[in-house]
């Protein structure tokens, strides 16, 4: 049984816009600010809408720079942009691209409380657009963050061939995603909660891998914190487009505050299979 692209991406949209609208109501979820406190140290300093859905800190593994151009790929809520642009600092530049118009509210929600707040964040924008065909010009940005929203993608090619081209050479590639570490059934692979959910479009992390060295990166790295006894896990992937000068080097992994393994996405039936016995 398979499920079209468009099925697919009405239903993921469909949830996160659910998700959006609940939080813009007043009421966010008890999981989404459980998520973000616990993957961010910092998550305390922000509004109460500034939610997490992701299943890991791609800012903790960045090292961004002053003045660097970033661009965060399914920006949600906006609370990874936020903290990179603190990091960016008044001569950087955060760009979040989503595709769900409700979740962009949410987002510019939160860029105009935190600037009444006097919070540092005019340097943030957020596009409306796909990730498999970016708003942007080639070799625009410096690094490329994202948090549990490829395997949310039909066309992960062309995702991985897009972030390729608005990079500058040497230019990072730097995201949280979930990585399957053993095949899933095709019942699973068809339901959409569960794609929704950041699972049904998970990559194996073999084809993770090859997949993003297939667009044209190199030094690609993947960490992954896996119970062997779990289909997914949280993976946190490093890549590098060729050529800028940049040295070739090892990733370092080990952020401040990096706890694999985190819920991702939604609530789903089975999410106490991520071995965390809070997210049930
Ligand atoms: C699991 S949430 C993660 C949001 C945010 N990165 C975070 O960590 O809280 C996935 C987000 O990606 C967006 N999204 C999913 N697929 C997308 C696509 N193909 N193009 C653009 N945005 C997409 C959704 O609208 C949603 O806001």
């Amino acid at each position: 049984m398979t499920t079209d692209a468009e099925t697919i991406r009405d239903a993921v949209r469909g949830a996160y816009g659910e998700r959006a609208r609940e939080v813009l109501s007043g009421a966010p979820g008890d999981r989404a600010g459980g998520v973000a406190s616990k993957l961010y140290a910092e998550a305390d300093s922000l509004p109460a809408g500034v939610v997490s859905y992701g299943c890991g800190n791609p800012v903790a593994i960045a090292q961004l720079q002053a003045g660097e151009t970033v661009l965060d790929l399914g920006s949600g809520a906006g609370l990874d942009c936020f903290l990179a642009a603190r990091q960016v600092g008044p001569s950087g530049r955060v760009i979040g691209v989503d595709m769900t118009d409700d979740m962009l509210t949410l987002a510019e929600t939160n860029r105009a409380r935190l600037l009444a707040a006097g919070v540092h964040v005019a340097n943030v924008e957020f596009r409306r657009g796909l990730i498999e065909a970016i708003p942007l010009d080639d070799a625009a940005v410096d690094v490329i963050i994202s948090n549990c929203v490829i395997n949310l993608s039909t066309d992960k090619d062309a995702v991985f061939s897009e972030a390729f081209r608005v990079l500058r050479p040497g230019g990072r590639f730097q995201v949280s995603d979930v990585v399957l570490l053993r095949e899933i059934s095709n019942e699973e692979r068809a339901d959409l909660d569960l794609w929704s959910g950041c699972k049904s479009g998970a990559l194996h992390l073999d084809d993770y891998r090859s997949r993003l060295a297939a667009a044209g990166f190199e030094d690609v790295e993947i960490a992954v914190e896996a119970n062997p006894t779990d289909a997914w896990a949280s993976a946190l992937i490093n890549a590098r487009r060729p050529g800028g000068g940049a040295p070739r080097r090892g990733w370092q992994f080990s952020g401040p505050t990096i706890e694999l393994l985190a819920p991702a996405g939604l609530d789903t039936a089975d999410c106490c299979s991520l071995d965390d016995p809070s997210c049930c």
